[in-house]
């Protein structure tokens, strides 16, 4: 008998579980293979009961039930197991098979497997897969890069299996060679974190300086949801705030303030320290999430450590209407960042990334999902060249509106004493963005003083550098310019 399988996908943890079924509903026969055998044999017996999953034993068993080219899917953690599985499949494929990375791996060990790979002859595609057990199951954004002579094999099945937004357009195109899906994938998770970090301060703002409690401010997401922030994090967020404990009390109210992370934030905020790219929101959101993980040292600065009363006297729906403006300006902000990042590194890496694209793919299916995705959409669709989002006539119009609510949260946040790094540092970037002149000339003669490392004039052409003598008994030798 000919072999029937269309895509064999190992690990059947709930995504990939998930991913078969929604392939099977799709018209695709899945080979199935976890590394605790027993685990197929369970699968097959109930959730893929009926189904036309084929349950597979053995990687050799798995190899030979695909049709050719063979198409071989990893669904397990990031690092060494993807490797421990290419490793044991490598002997079994031949030139031309395609592997498929989709776990959150990260993209410099995706440029690695690109290249190992397709020195054997095998093709290696790295995808970001976002949107949950639910989205796996009923249509997730895929993002997938690597190698690109692999795509009109896999494509049929990713684009089948996506989620789909206006006119039926899938959540998932081809990103770019080598790591360019994964790296696609982390900084949708760094925005993810920033979004999570806004919803946070938004919460902190109405519970404490409000004294909102969760019912009502259940009724605000409602609200806001029906809106620009309509989205899925908000839609998440309005839900868990009506959500009571088995004692009828709200469960949020429970839940421990530490927040747990693993790793993709950080990756996204290693990169742009690397790509020299101010991502600061990202980056306040991973920190946010290492001091809520303090949670002892908290407890006991609390006492120590006195500030102002957090409750804010006066109108409080003009107050909650001001928390909206900073959420969405800041949202603006952060998405602003996320795409100087990504086009950093299209240079850096050569990537030809497609931006418009890349807002429709995050459009369904994932956890950043939202209305606003289709405006970065439309603004990089009318300017494909867009410096910064900022810049784009509908964002520059939306930040007007924002303007005076959002200051005045920050300014009130910082009165009052509630930590809202990511509303203050969204705002301290779009303030450092909108100035001409920055006091980094002072900054550039310190160096000079105390280093002799040379400055720019503003009266000569860029690029002439200058070092002066400051107290007199310094030397005639500059040290040399070179930027990290
Ligand atoms: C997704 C998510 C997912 C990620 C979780 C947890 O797109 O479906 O980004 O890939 O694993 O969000 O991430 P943290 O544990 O780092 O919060």
């Amino acid at each position: 008998m000919q072999p029937q399988g269309d895509i064999a996908l190992i690990g059947l943890a709930v995504m990939g579980q998930n991913l078969i079924l929604n392939m099977n509903d799709h018209g695709f026969t899945v080979v199935a293979y976890n590394r605790t055998v027993s685990k197929v044999d369970d699968f097959l017996a109930n959730e893929a009961k009926g189904t036309r999953v084929v349950g597979a034993h053995s990687i050799p068993e798995l190899v030979a039930a695909l049709k050719k080219p063979r198409r071989v899917m990893l669904m397990v953690k990031a690092g060494a197991p993807v490797d421990e599985f290419i490793d044991q499949l490598l002997p079994h494929l031949e030139a031309g098979d395609i592997v498929i990375d989709g776990g959150n791996s990260l993209f410099t060990d995706t440029n690695r497997r690109v290249a190992s790979l397709a020195a054997r002859g095998i093709h290696f595609i790295g995808t970001g897969v976002s949107g949950g057990e639910e989205g796996a199951r009923r249509g997730p954004s895929i993002m997938p890069g690597g190698s690109s002579a692999a795509w009109p094999h896999v494509k049929p099945i990713f684009q089948g299996i996506a989620a789909k937004v206006e006119g039926g357009a899938p959540c998932c195109d081809w990103v770019g060679e080598g790591g360019a899906g994964h790296y696609v994938k982390m900084i949708h998770n760094g925005i993810e974190y920033g979004d999570m970090q806004l919803i946070g301060e938004a919460y902190h703002l109405m519970r404490d300086a409000l004294g909102m409690t969760a019912d009502e401010m259940h009724a605000v997401f409602s609200a806001w949801n029906e809106g620009e922030l309509d989205s899925f994090l908000v839609e998440i967020t309005r839900d868990i705030l009506k959500f009571k404990d088995t004692d009828g009390q709200p469960l949020v109210d429970k839940i421990l303030d530490t927040a747990g992370q693993k790793g993709t934030g950080k990756w996204t905020v290693v990169n742009a320290a690397e790509l020299a790219q101010p991502v600061t929101l990202i980056a306040e959101a991973v920190f946010s999430r290492c001091v809520s993980a303090m949670k002892e040292e908290r407890v006991k600065a609390a006492r120590k450590l006195k500030g102002p009363r957090p409750a804010i006297r006066g109108d409080r729906a003009k107050f909650v209407e001001d928390i909206r403006y900073a959420l969405y300006a800041s949202k603006i902000v952060s998405y602003a960042q996320g795409y100087m990042l990504l086009r950093a590194a299209a240079a850096e890496y050569r990537w030809n990334l497609n931006y418009g694209g890349i807002a429709l793919m995050w459009r369904g299916g994932c956890i950043i999902r939202s209305r606003f995705l289709i405006r970065i959409k439309e603004a990089y669709d009318g300017n494909p060249k867009l410096a910064n989002l900022l810049l784009d006539d509908y964002f520059r119009g939306e930040i007007k509106k924002c303007q005076k609510g959002w200051r005045n949260v920050v300014s009130m946040a910082a009165k009052k004493g509630i930590p809202v790094p990511a509303f203050s540092t969204a705002l301290s970037f779009f303030d450092g963005y909108r100035t001409a002149r920055l006091p980094a000339n002072l900054l550039q003669a310190q160096r000079d003083y105390f280093g002799a490392h040379t400055y720019e004039r503003i009266d000569q052409p860029r690029g002439q550098f200058f070092h002066t003598n400051w107290t007199g008994h310094g030397g005639r030798v500059s040290s040399s310019t070179y930027n990290a």
